[in-house]
């Protein structure tokens, strides 16, 4: 069977804590609105530090967990929409930083659906046999693109990075990811290019319409109620498609779901019929991380005992694209 096996897990956290009653010193908000409706308590911001020193720290915490030298790191996957640089990848500027000097790098971004498609892709090279250790780094700079004079979405995001070691298994490994194109608007942040570049048209009117407009040129922008709506159902049909019969999903031990909103993950997990006891949430003390949500959830779960010999795990997520996926591994 070609499976992966998750060798060590680690995450990093910024000290910096902006709980909902800082959000109520700088916006028309409470704790009274966003609690119920989020299940947020408190986010952390990097407010010193660059996203690629959060993702070579929780890099290194997987190393140790693992037990495995940084030299002995054969691919390096990070998984990121909130990159420091366009380019160099920031896998590379994380190589640098761990003295990963053989591995490959690349980045991936499928928003927060990223830790989900690394897994997926990084489960492909194992299964040729390509590499042996691969490193995928999920880490995330919410702050740098939200506005935070947007109360609606602002509240929602923080910063921090998870990461795991792999390398090829022989338990089962299903997976299935999905995409909506149709519906990135519901979602994005436009790519900050001030060119001067004389021959430039405009097809579509991409560079005339809304995307353009002052307020939102740099800024996460988001449809709440849109995504909210696609997120519930897509969680639960990612789960769907990844079992595809192999398993009755009663079978799932445990659940660690995107942490995007606590009320969408109970819906979804509702749908799929999955008892709340099952399933993982750190929402409450992290806030929305977009793609390190899973591995530092599954860190967590790792670091207190929590994960035993032969547990099904489902990852499960959703972002921007919209993108949704999901996973299903024994450990
Ligand atoms: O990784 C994917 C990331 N994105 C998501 O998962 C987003 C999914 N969507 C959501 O979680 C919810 O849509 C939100 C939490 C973002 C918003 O909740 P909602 O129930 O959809 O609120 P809304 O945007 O429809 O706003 C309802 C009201 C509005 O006031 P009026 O127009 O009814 O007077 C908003 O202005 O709540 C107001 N509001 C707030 N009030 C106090 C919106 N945000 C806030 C706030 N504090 N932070």
């Amino acid at each position: 069977m070609n499976g992966i096996e998750i060798l060590g897990a680690g995450s990093f956290t910024p000290d910096f804590i902006a709980d909902n009653d800082k959000f109520s010193e700088i916006l028309d908000t409470s704790d009274e609105w966003i609690f119920p409706r989020t299940g947020i308590k408190q986010r952390h911001i990097a407010s010193d530090i660059p996203n690629y020193y959060m993702g070579a720290q929780a890099a290194k915490a997987a190393l140790a967990d693992a037990n495995v030298n940084a030299v002995d790191v054969d691919l390096i996957i990070v998984s990121t929409c909130t990159p420091d640089f366009f380019y160099p990848a920031m896998s590379c500027l994380i190589q640098k930083r761990i003295g990963a000097d053989r591995a490959a790098c690349f980045d991936v971004n499928s928003a927060c659906t990223g830790f989900i498609t690394s897994l997926d892709i990084a489960h492909g090279y194992l299964a040729t046999g390509k590499y042996r250790n691969i490193l995928i780094v999920s880490s995330e700079k919410l702050s740098q693109q939200v506005d935070y004079t947007d109360r609606a979405s602002s509240i929602l995001f923080g910063d921090a990075a998870g990461a795991v070691l792999i390398t090829a298994g022989d338990k089962p490994f299903y997976s299935y990811l999905g995409a909506e194109g149709d519906e990135f608007e519901a979602l994005y942040c436009k790519a900050n290019y001030e060119t001067n570049c004389p021959w430039y048209g405009d097809i579509d009117g991409f560079y005339e319409n809304k995307f353009d407009t002052p307020q939102k040129q740099h800024f996460l922008v988001q449809d709440g109620k849109a995504v909210y709506k696609f997120a519930v159902n897509a969680m639960a049909n990612a789960v769907k498609n990844a079992i595809n019969g192999h398993y009755d999903v009663s079978e799932i031990d445990i659940v660690i779901p995107h942490q995007a909103n606590l009320r969408i993950i109970e819906k979804a997990t509702e749908l799929l019929g999955i008892s709340s006891d099952k399933v993982y949430t750190n929402i409450e003390h992290m806030g929305n991380v977009s793609s390190a949500c899973i591995p530092i959830c599954f860190s967590e779960l790792k670091s207190s005992g929590r994960i035993k010999s032969g547990m099904k795990i489902c990852f499960v997520g959703f972002g921007a694209g919209l993108t949704y996926g999901a996973v299903v591994i024994e450990v």
